[in-house]
């Protein structure tokens, strides 16, 4: 069933040089217990279509132009500020990256997790006390109990969005969303992140967007993945037919810059040749076409529609035919 259904998802942001296009004509749908990957260069729209349909974009600069986002059956879009902060923290979870500006500096970090949990949980006074301690025990952080009476300066950058992941994930949140969430850990602790977020869905069903410049991530959490350039979808569907047999020039050039597996270290994306589009005077047609080198002149001309590559939900927005065109150029 689906928990989310975002249709025709489009925001822009008025600003003193124009207009910035900076999600265009999203649309998906999110099954329960679905884990979604979301890839793409910085500035593709990645943090800002999650950000509008949470209602946490400034307005202005912000206009959501169009488009609905239904979260059990429900339009997000058309909710009141009061009935978006319930959702918030309680059915959606939330990880965002940048854990310093997220945390409130005067704060324990205890109080900081009592209130969340007061606040949208039953449990209340040591009942929620409890609860935090077990989730700061559940994200991996030593002595929890003790560590419930410092304030955020006192926990290192790792632990520090340990406590974030446990704020996200305090209420059981029927969708976690996550964005860079584990982007400032290293390697160690994020493989524990990502086992915890794991043993959530398994135990929990919870449904998962989780936003990442990391292709290794995608490929270990996620069903599904969902590739975005100039604030569109390029390419999207199960995550093993994505991998082998990519139909976006796109995706297979962030595929291609890969680091091998011994490399897990630096695994972030390699640049693409070229630069991302400036998206207060984007491209016209497809937007990735003016680095494409398999580009035909239509793409230059028109915005490719998501079209479905097979009946298993691989979709792709190309006007070329990579598999022939990688073919003719030798790649295959
Ligand atoms: N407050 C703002 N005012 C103007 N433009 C903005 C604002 N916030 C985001 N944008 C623009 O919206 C576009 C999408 O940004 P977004 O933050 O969604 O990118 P992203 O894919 O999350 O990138 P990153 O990987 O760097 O986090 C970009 O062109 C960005 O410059
Ligand atoms: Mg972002």
């Amino acid at each position: 069933m689906a928990l989310l259904e975002v249709e025709n998802l489009t925001v822009a942001f008025d600003t003193p040089s124009g207009r910035v296009h900076a999600v265009n004509d999203v649309s998906y749908t999110l099954d329960e217990g679905e884990t979604l990957g979301v890839v793409g260069e910085s500035g593709s729209g990645k943090s800002v279509h999650v950000l509008a349909m949470l209602g946490l974009l400034p307005k202005p600069p912000a206009k959501v132009l169009g488009g609905r986002v239904l979260f059990q059956g429900r339009d997000l879009l058309a909710m009141s500020q009061a009935e978006l902060r319930s959702l918030r923290g309680g059915q959606i979870g939330m990880v965002f990256q940048d854990p310093m500006s997220s945390l409130n500096p005067v704060l324990t970090v205890g109080r900081q997790l009592r209130e969340v949990i007061e606040r949208h949980t039953d449990l209340k006074g040591r009942h929620a006390d409890a609860r935090a301690t077990e989730l700061l025990d559940l994200v991996g952080i030593p002595r929890p109990a003790d560590r419930l009476r410092q304030y955020p300066h006192e926990f290192s950058g790792g632990m520090r969005q340990r406590v974030m992941i446990a704020i996200g994930l305090s209420c059981n949140p029927k969708l976690l969303i996550a964005d860079e969430a584990t982007t400032a850990l290293d390697v160690t602790v994020q493989a524990q992140i990502l086992d915890l977020v794991r043993d959530l869905k398994d135990r929990l069903g919870t449904t998962v967007i989780w936003i990442t410049h990391d292709m290794g991530v995608v490929a270990e959490l996620a069903d599904t993945i969902q590739v975005m350039y100039g604030g569109r979808i390029m390419e999207r569907g199960p995550v093993g037919p994505v991998f082998r047999d990519p139909r976006s020039a796109y995706t297979w050039g962030l595929l291609r810059s890969l680091p091998d597996e011994g490399a897990r270290a630096q695994r972030r994306l390699y640049q693409i040749p070229g630069s991302p589009p400036n998206m207060a005077a984007p491209p016209v047609g497809d937007p990735f076409a003016p680095r494409n080198p398999f580009a035909t002149d239509r793409c230059h001309r028109e915005v490719p529609p998501l079209r479905p590559v097979d009946a298993h939900g691989h979709m792709v927005a190309a006007w070329y035919d990579l598999p022939a065109a990688l073919r003719e150029a030798g790649h295959v």
